[in-house]
């Protein structure tokens, strides 16, 4: 006959494919602590309200608290037969402290303790993806505050534009940071929400304090409907999409770090640790980590599109496919946490290579714009500036030089308004030092923007 907590009505045992396939339990094993939890809190609310003796409880709770340590220490083994955590962290109570252990599921289902217990997971992750990405924008800041004079040549279409500074760069990716941060936090409102309470999908007719169980696992409100309590997962949509914004900023900076350490391009050197070698081409040193988060990036955008597909159309309230929601979500946070930590451990270790950069700045007339605006001060309109500037641009390329390298003569022949007060504005740290307002990229700009940064983050 059927071993099942839910053998009761069933004559026939489980098929041994069925098993296989609706087991979860090698993908949620990782929640047994907030399993754990949320049943400690439920127990000692079954207590308060009189559904349990206090001395039920108690036993209750040791045993669980024995059942944590004992998967903490990997001594529980897990089988398929059980399904899930939730029924292996209660088969065990009631083998370790008898029938007693029958009670703990009073006014309760599986199908709001799931849920509860990817709140709480969702929650921590949140926290520990938050930690993160504070310790990425103080890296960030401070390679910005190292390079906030190195001249960077700034694109567009990956072809030169105007110089910036690599500081200024940078602190691009810091402000991205900040808000992926905020996203978190600001989704980490609906996640601190509790299910459970909802039982299967209807309530129950236990006398329960959802209040209190709500207090013990400190969440801020009750799921004020026991459908959506138990058959909602927009918060972990929600998060999911978070990550997938993250993951394309991520995505953005990996694949600039690989440009930048092209061989011909250059710009950086990341750190022999972070980098890996060829096994057949000897003088190999390449940006494999900084690949990776390029590439799992693509796997993060894929979870929320996973996700999505997985909840759209379930008639309510819990069916079995949202088990699924598991493998695919905690794929996305540990691909996300990992790209993180790596990238906090790696970037100290950037070190950049100004006379690349400055040289490459040299090569594409990028002061053009700075010779346009030049005209403008002196009175010519700035459309007529831009032509001027190209007839400029034209003849510095027939002579392969850069357009500083052109003679005042030369210049004063394309327009009158030139003199030689506009060799100035064509210098590299001319250009950058006079886009000198909120947001420019000016050394001074940037290095108000750093300390405004960091005047953030200290108070965070
Ligand atoms: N393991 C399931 C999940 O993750 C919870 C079990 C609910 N099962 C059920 N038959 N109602 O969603």
């Amino acid at each position: 006959m059927t071993e099942k907590l839910w053998g009761g009505r069933f004559a026939a045992a489980t098929d041994a494919l069925v098993e296989q396939f609706t087991a979860s339990i090698a993908v949620d094993q990782r929640l047994f602590r907030e399993d754990i939890q949320a049943s400690i809190a439920h127990a000692r609310m079954l207590a308060r309200v009189g559904v349990l003796t206090e001395v039920e409880a108690s036993a209750i709770v040791h045993g669980l608290r024995r059942i944590e340590e004992e998967i903490a220490a990997g001594s529980l083994p897990f089988t398929d037969r059980l399904e899930d955590i939730h029924m292996h962290v209660e088969s065990r109570l009631i083998e370790l402290i008898g029938d007693v252990g029958k009670k703990l599921h009073t006014g309760r289902s599986r199908n709001d303790q799931v849920a509860t217990d990817m709140r709480l997971y969702v929650r921590s992750a949140i926290d520990r993806l938050r930690a993160l990405l504070y310790d990425l924008q103080w890296v960030l800041v401070d390679l910005a505050s190292r390079e906030a004079d190195t001249i960077l040549p700034g694109l567009t279409h990956l072809q030169v534009a105007q110089p910036i500074t690599f500081g200024h760069h940078c602190m691009a990716y810091v402000e991205m940071f900040r808000r992926d941060s905020d996203r978190l936090a600001d989704a980490r409102r609906r996640v601190n929400v509790l299910p459970l309470g909802a039982a299967a999908l209807a309530g129950t007719t236990f006398p329960i304090d959802r209040w209190d169980v709500a207090r013990q696992l400190g969440f801020d409100h009750l799921a004020e409907n026991s459908l959506d309590a138990v058959s909602d997962r927009d918060f972990l949509l929600e998060v999911a999409a978070d990550l997938g914004i993250l993951a394309v900023h991520l995505s953005r900076l990996a694949e600039e770090l690989v440009y930048w350490m092209s061989t011909n391009v250059a710009f950086i050197d990341l750190p022999d640790a972070f980098c890996t070698g060829s096994s057949i081409m000897p003088q190999k040193k390449n940006p494999d980590v900084a690949e990776l988060i390029r590439g799992k990036s693509g796997k993060v955008m894929g979870q929320l599109v996973a996700l999505l597909i997985l909840m759209k159309a379930q008639a309510l309230a819990y069916n079995r496919d949202n088990q699924e929601d598991k493998a695919i979500f905690f794929t996305a946070v540990d691909e996300v946490e990992m790209s993180l930590a790596l990238l906090v451990r790696m970037l100290p270790g950037l070190q950049t290579r100004p006379e690349r950069m400055r040289a490459a700045a040299l090569e594409g007339f990028a002061t053009a714009t700075d010779l346009a605006d030049y005209l403008v001060r002196r009175g010519v309109p700035f459309r007529d500036a831009h032509a001027v500037v190209g007839r400029a641009v034209r003849l510095a390329q027939e002579r392969g030089v850069g357009l500083e390298q052109l003679s005042l003569a030369d210049l004063e022949a394309i327009s009158p308004a030139i003199d030689a007060t506009a060799l100035e504005v064509l210098s590299l740290e001319g250009s950058v030092a006079a886009r000198n307002h909120l947001g420019g990229t000016a050394p001074a700009q940037v290095r108000a923007a750093i300390a405004r940064a960091r005047q953030r983050l200290e108070q965070e």
